[in-house]
């Protein structure tokens, strides 16, 4: 049955259309949070407690959304974050994100743990192109990532602080989801109420972690995600051993996981050009404090010296004024653009982008602003 677009008018329209199209399970893991979710619902909520102070009689016929990212501008104020496993929901669905960024003019963002290889999405794709690194406890493998991401030219090597280890998610043990998927009777019926994905999963296969393909660790034994963060993941990294990975990247190095003035002084002592404040989308530790309340500490602190990119709860254009009017560079979004992918492959990529995109320049005219790079902390106050 084909979508008709006309009725998908938000992203949570968006987000409804995708828990139709995946089973419950991976539904789960797209949309939940660790613990008892604050940091996810806190996140979002954090972005309502600013209101507009909109200016009228503005002419305001023409709208400039571009701002400077790194020396190059981008066409929006906008980047997609890195989100692993993507292609469990559609097939390839990090080429199909990396396109609808390519085509809006901003970045996307490779997970590490990603079905598509970064070879294949740097070949079938194009456009700005940043790669996330887990850093692994097999440091020979790790620099192999970092080396494959340098010969395929991404442009930016983006460094995960958050996951020292697993959080602790629990509507993935509650409901049976596991990486690799492993079906199980009860889920059966589940699985048979979704015939689409099911189809999918069947003509184009179960999809691996194509990034890890080579290395043996992946693909030992029936070990879960979760268990292979524990295990693999090198939870001994800290500022001292990230200057080797400095040494080693040549191009943009930022950090993903800053929520304080002392890491982001620490992002700057290290030679880092941007940093991304985020709690990774309420996914690790809960009760995090909510990245856009972070926001103004973390560019106090940096913002004359680093990029500050900012992700967490990003689901309205206006979202993206507010981060730009407490300093951010620009915005990532992590589950916009997935529900998209997951409701629709690339078309559905692009509809969340359109949606994005279109909001953020409708909201610019209401406010009365007509250039991004103007807003300010003026534009808004606390409500
Ligand atoms: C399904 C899913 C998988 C994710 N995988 C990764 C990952 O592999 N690496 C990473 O650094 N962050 C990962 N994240 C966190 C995102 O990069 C980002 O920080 C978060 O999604 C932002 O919040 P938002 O979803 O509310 O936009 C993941 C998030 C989701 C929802």
């Amino acid at each position: 049955m084909s979508i008709d677009w006309s009725r998908v008018v938000s992203i949570e329209d968006l987000r409804r259309l995708a828990r139709r199209h995946v089973p419950h399970p991976l539904f789960g893991f797209i949309d939940g949070g660790a613990e008892d979710e604050v940091a996810l619902s806190d996140n979002r909520a954090a972005y309502d407690k600013w209101k507009f102070r909109q200016r009228v009689f503005v002419d305001v016929s023409e709208i400039d959304t571009e701002v400077d990212l790194f020396g190059t501008p981008i066409r929006f104020p906008l980047a997609i974050s890195p989100t692993g496993l993507a292609g469990l929901a559609w097939p390839q669905a990090e080429v199909a994100l990396a396109r609808a960024a390519a085509h809006y003019g901003i970045p996307f963002t490779l997970a590490t743990p990603s079905t598509s290889s970064l070879e294949r999405v740097a070949r079938e794709a194009g456009g700005r192109l940043w790669f996330q690194l887990y850093v692994l406890r097999d440091r020979d493998y790790t620099m192999k990532l970092v080396e494959r991401a340098r010969a395929s030219e991404y442009e930016a090597l983006v460094i995960t602080g958050d996951v020292a280890v697993a959080g602790k998610r629990e509507r993935d043990p509650r409901s049976g989801f596991t990486v690799p998927l492993r079906p199980r009777v009860e889920n059966m019926i589940e699985l048979l109420g979704h015939p689409k994905w099911l189809w999918q999963i069947a003509t184009h296969g179960v999809p691996k972690i194509e990034n890890l393909a080579d290395w043996s660790i992946a693909n030992v034994g029936t070990q879960t995600l979760a268990a292979m963060a524990a295990t693999q993941f090198e939870s001994a990294l800290n500022w001292e051993t990230l200057k080797q990975l400095r040494d080693a990247w040549p191009r943009k190095l930022v950090l993903k996981g800053v929520l304080t003035a002392a890491d982001a002084e620490q992002a700057v002592a290290l030679g880092a050009d941007g940093v991304v404040v985020s709690n990774h989308g309420g996914r690790q530790l809960d009760c995090t404090v909510a990245s856009l309340d972070a926001l103004p500490e973390v560019v106090r602190a940096a913002g004359e010296k680093l990029a500050v990119l900012i992700d967490g709860g990003v689901r309205r254009g206006s979202h993206v004024i507010k981060a730009r009017a407490l300093g951010a560079t620009a915005a990532m979004i992590g589950r916009a653009t997935l529900y998209g992918v997951a409701a629709a492959g690339e078309e559905g990529a692009h509809h969340a982008l359109e949606i994005l995109t279109t909001e953020i320049r409708r909201s610019m005219a209401l406010l009365g602003c007509t250039v991004v790079r103007d807003l300010d902390a003026g534009v808004m106050q606390r409500g």
